[in-house]
């Protein structure tokens, strides 16, 4: 055989694109692909791009350009574009950058290594569905913790989001292929999954028995042995079906932890965002799923600076924080987004008022977070250890509510689920120790 070629893959934005990154690995593996740490290692470099905000989609091209001095220096160094900037730009993205040798958009990764032989451009949405045409993923060792597409595509429509043209409309991975998928990383180990999709609470996959709903597939996950915790992201606020929030109640595998982005308090800007519902409906849910599951906790994403968002509006953001507090939360400044609805709005808010709007959500935000963190300390609880920790003897946990959590155990541990009691709080991770 051959010497392996080297494959690095640099992955931009959400959950979603750390999962096909790793399928893209393993559609090139067969190709004899093996992955490297660092650019300077490889034959074959893919950077795996977001789309979302402006600042994001920028990122690709200065990567890009420090790229050139290598590709310079090592000529026969192929450079492919992946995910949703190359969903977006297609060609543009090889006019800007010639030396790119082929772009691959999220729906045709299963044409990869026709794409690398050949070079290209392919943003196809084709009827085959990629992942039938994936090969499995064969690694003996995994992390304790992996991600599993769901669904993929948005028809929400929000008028300030790109992902329903770089993802296309909503489709659904047939449940049994799931469930199959589900047990495999369950025999190699896995513990935890976290369901994935761009709308995963629309999820209506077909089932033996009819069309199954994400609660059915949570359900029928649960059943699987070994696998001892379920997550599910990114979720609209009007599919939290009833049947959803009962799960919550009901099957203790699924977390206590939930994803569950507004975006804005204000009923005058979540109208104008297209996001078909108020803020009062929103906190009616609220109190729905925590009725169900007492001890959830909730995380979300806000944008600041919507076209026409005033003073007011904003405080109304505030307000639901305040009523709501997060455990944890995404917040950024809008970034109008070609081709989207608001992009073209006359109303843009002035960017020095968004930044300041920014810095005031964003430090309510961090006391809440900072307020939750450190109601754990004191508590007991299980704690899924994944991975070694930065000092000796250090591992590293997690905890139902996706907190971090450093304590002493041993490598061996790794996969196992650990009673820990919390002995300290910090902004973003937990420290306890081993108890039972
Ligand atoms: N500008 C700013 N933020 C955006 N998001 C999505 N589109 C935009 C945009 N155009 C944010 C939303 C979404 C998160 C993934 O990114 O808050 O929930
Ligand atoms: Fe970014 Fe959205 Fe694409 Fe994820 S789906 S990579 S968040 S644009």
């Amino acid at each position: 055989m051959s010497d392996p070629r080297k494959l690095f893959v640099r992955t931009y934005g959400c959950q979603m694109n750390v999962y096909d990154s790793e399928r893209m690995a393993a559609a090139l593996a067969p190709e004899g692909y093996e992955t490297v740490e660092t650019p300077e290692d490889a034959d074959l470099i893919l950077l795996n791009t977001c789309h979302i905000r402006e600042k994001a989609a920028e990122k690709v091209y200065s990567e890009l350009g420090r790229l050139k001095p290598l590709r310079e220096a090592k000529p026969d160094l192929k450079i492919g574009v992946a995910g949703c900037v190359a969903q977006a730009e297609g060609e543009e993205i090889r006019r800007r950058q010639p030396m790119v040798d082929f772009v691959v958009g999220p729906q045709t990764y299963h044409r990869l290594p026709k794409l690398v032989r050949d070079g290209g451009v392919d943003i196809d949405f084709p009827e085959e569905d990629k992942f039938d045409h994936l090969p499995k993923d064969k690694r003996a060792a995994r992390a304790p913790a992996a991600f599993l597409t769901v669904q993929e595509g948005c028809d929400k429509l929000c008028a300030f989001c790109v992902v329903p043209y770089t993802r296309g409309a909503e489709v659904s991975r047939p449940a049994q292929r799931l469930v199959d998928e589900a047990k495999a990383l369950a025999d190699r180990g896995v513990r935890e999954i976290t369901l994935l999709g761009q709308n995963v609470n629309a999820y209506l996959g077909e089932g033996p028995d009819g069309d199954w709903t994400l609660a059915r597939l949570v359900r029928e996950l649960a059943k699987i042995e070994g696998l001892a915790r379920i997550r599910y992201t990114t979720s609209h606020p009007n599919d939290m079906s009833e049947d959803l929030i009962a799960a919550h109640g009901e099957e203790p595998k699924l977390m206590p932890y939930l994803h569950l982005p507004v975006q804005s308090g204000s009923d005058r800007i979540l109208k104008a965002m297209n996001r078909k519902h108020t803020r009062d409906e929103y906190f009616r849910l609220i109190e729905r799923i925590r009725s169900a599951r007492p001890d959830i906790a909730m995380s979300g994403d806000f944008i600041v600076g919507f076209p026409g968002e005033t003073e007011a509006d904003f405080e109304d953001t505030l307000d639901l924080c305040r009523q709501v507090r997060y455990a944890a939360c995404y917040s950024f400044k809008y970034s109008p987004r070609p081709g989207t609805p608001a992009a073209g709005a006359a109303d843009m808010v002035a960017p020095d008022v968004a930044q300041e709007r920014l810095v005031r959500l964003q430090a309510l935000l961090t006391e809440h977070q900072r307020d939750f963190q450190a109601s754990m300390v004191g508590k007991r609880m299980d704690v899924l250890i994944e991975k070694a920790g930065r000092e000796a003897g250090q591992m590293v946990g997690k905890s139902p509510w996706l907190q971090a959590v450093h304590l002493q155990a041993d490598p061996s541990d790794v996969g196992r689920i650990v009673e820990v009691e919390i002995t300290g709080a910090m902004p973003n991770s937990l420290a306890g120790r081993r108890v039972g």
